[in-house]
C-alpha cells in the first residue's frame, strides 16, 4: 500500500522538538538509551526487557522500515532540543474506517517538559490535516497516569475499557482506558 501524500521523513513539531524516521536513528543509539530506560519503560510496555540486545535493535529498525514502506505504519524516534528522547508512532493508515491509533515511549530523564503532549499534537495535526482520517485513538493503562494525562490534556474523549488487553515486561495483563478524537471534534481547535 502507498499512502498519499508520502509520509514525512521529518516532522518539526516547534523549534525545540522534532521527529525522525525511527529507523534514521543508528541501533546503537536506540539500544542506548532503551537500555537505560528499561525499568522505567517495563512497567507498561511488554518489549522494555532484560533480554533486549544490539541485534533487537537492529531487528527493530529493520521491521520500521518495511511497515513504513509497505503499510504506511509511521514510526518517529522524538529528538528533544536535538537529543533523541523517545519515541511516537502511528498507525492505521489503511483503516477502512480512517482511525489510527498513537503510542509512545520517552526515556525517563526527559519526562515533564511537554514534549511528548507536543509530539502526540503534531501528529493529531497530521492525521486529521494532512491525511484526513476521521478519528485518533490512545490507550493506556488505568494506572498509567503520565500517559492517560496527554490525551485528557489534549482534549480527547474517554470512550472505553479494553479489558486485560495489554501487558508488561512482568507478564501482567493491564486494562486499558480508550481515549478518542473525531476529526469533527477537532475542527476548529489548535493542534
Ligand atoms: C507516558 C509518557 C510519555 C509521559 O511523559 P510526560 O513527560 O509526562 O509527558 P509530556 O512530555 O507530555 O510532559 C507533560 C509534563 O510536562 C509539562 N509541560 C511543560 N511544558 C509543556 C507543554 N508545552 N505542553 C504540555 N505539557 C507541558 C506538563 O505540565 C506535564 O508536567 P508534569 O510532569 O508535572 O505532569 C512517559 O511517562 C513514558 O514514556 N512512560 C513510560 C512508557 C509508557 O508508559 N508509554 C505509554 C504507554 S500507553
Amino acid at each position: 500500500m502507498s499512502i498519499e501524500p508520502p509520509l514525512p521523513d521529518v516532522v518539526e513539531v516547534d523549534s525545540e522538538v522534532t521527529l525522525r524516521r525511527s529507523f534514521d536513528t543508528p541501533p546503537e543509539v536506540m539500544h542506548s538509551l532503551i537500555h537505560r530506560n528499561l525499568e522505567h519503560l517495563g512497567r507498561f510496555l511488554p518489549w522494555a526487557l532484560p533480554t533486549y540486545d544490539i541485534e533487537g535493535a537492529k531487528a527493530f529498525a529493520q521491521m520500521k522500515r518495511e511497515a513504513w514502506n509497505e503499510s504506511g505504519e509511521q514510526g518517529f524516534s522524538i529528538y528533544f532540543k536535538d537529543e533523541f528522547v523517545g519515541a511516537v508512532g502511528m498507525r492505521g493508515f489503511d483503516s477502512p474506517v480512517r482511525a489510527a491509533t498513537i503510542g509512545y515511549w520517552l526515556s525517563e530523564h526527559a519526562q515533564g517538559n511537554g514534549v511528548m503532549t507536543r509530539s502526540v499534537s503534531a501528529l493529531v495535526r497530521l492525521a486529521f490535516v494532512t491525511y484526513g482520517l476521521n478519528q485518533v485513538i490512545i490507550k493506556a493503562a488505568p494506572t498509567n497516569t503520565r500517559s492517560r494525562a496527554i490525551p485528557e490534556r489534549l482534549g480527547f474523549t474517554e470512550t472505553g475499557l479494553e479489558r486485560q488487553m495489554s501487558k508488561n515486561v512482568h507478564g501482567e495483563l493491564l486494562d486499558l482506558v480508550i481515549y478518542s478524537l473525531l476529526r469533527s471534534e477537532a475542527a476548529g481547535r489548535v493542534f
